[in-house]
């Protein structure tokens, strides 16, 4: 399919985009406008066009039956903004999950909320939500959606950080690139593998040609040849880097008895050492 035919088909909203796809996404929106740059572009772009994702955009607005096409309204009780009426969104969840998706499905795909107030999503959500053949996505708007609809037809809720944004589209596009990332053949496996979060440590710092730019040489382990050294360096740059940056993420690492040792070289305090913590073999004296 073009990228042409592909931009039209999903802006226009309509179910039915199935390109033998792995994996897809409904989601539900006020403003399905907002997706067509995102997904028109570099490897989401690709990921459709090859068949292994593949993205519904649901207009809510659609659902509405009142001649003006209302969506919100005002909170009870009284308060800024607006909320978002509980009658199109149920009927639009409805509706989507009632579209019978050409591929096979032993189960209701998991209807996901986007709302500051959800869950923090992570990689290891990221990777749990790619083990689903498909996914529905509630983008939220406005102070929120009316929390009977919550009750009655959301399954879990989501936020992409401790930040309020205007609306849960970004935040939707930042869970289709996360987890569309993850289904195998959209990117290369190796790239997953060793990257930052899938071991709990941020990634060791990259080069390329030129080997001296502005002054500044590349490492030279990198370029001398020892797959060993070269292995460990780049194991003790993430060790380094995380501790510098996010040492909070240490705790949870998976961490080899090498790896605190020089971590400890680096002032670390290992929380396996001292009071109140059983020594390890190797740190045993
Ligand atoms: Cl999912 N929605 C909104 N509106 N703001 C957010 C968010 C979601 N995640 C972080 N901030």
């Amino acid at each position: 399919m073009s990228s042409e035919l592909c931009r039209k088909a999903i802006s226009s909203c309509m179910p039915g985009l199935c390109y033998n796809a792995v994996m897809r996404f409904d989601v539900l929106t006020l403003f399905p406008g907002m997706f067509v740059g995102p997904l028109n572009e570099s490897i989401l772009k690709r990921a459709i066009q090859a068949g292994f994702i593949n993205v519904v955009l649901h207009d809510i607005r659609a659902y509405a039956t009142d001649r003006h096409r209302t969506t919100d309204d005002a909170p009870y009780g009284g308060g800024a903004g607006m909320v978002m009426k509980p009658e199109p969104l149920a009927a639009c969840i409805r509706a989507v999950l009632s579209m019978a998706p050409e591929m096979e499905e032993p189960s209701k795909p998991p209807v996901i909320l986007m709302t500051p107030d959800g869950e923090p999503f992570t990689q290891r959500i990221a990777a749990e939500l790619a083990t689903y053949p498909r996914l529905v996505l509630v983008c939220g708007r406005y102070e929120g959606v009316d929390e009977r609809v919550r009750e009655a037809l959301i399954d879990r809720e989501l936020s992409i950080g401790d930040y309020v944004l205007t609306g849960g589209e970004l935040a939707a596009m930042v869970v289709i690139d996360a987890v569309a990332r993850l289904v195998p053949g959209v990117i290369d496996a190796e790239s997953i593998a060793d990257e930052s979060f899938s071991d709990g440590l941020l990634e060791y710092p990259q080069y390329t040609r030129p080997a001296v730019w502005e002054g500044r040489a590349v490492p030279p382990v990198l370029v001398s040849g020892h797959h060993g050294e070269v292995a460990q360096w780049r194991r003790r740059e993430r060790l380094r880097r995380t501790l510098e940056r996010r040492p909070d993420l240490l705790a949870r690492a998976a961490l080899t008895e090498a790896d605190r040792a020089y971590l400890r070289t680096l002032g670390w305090n290992d929380p396996t050492v001292g009071e109140g913590a059983e020594p390890s073999a190797a740190t045993k004296s």
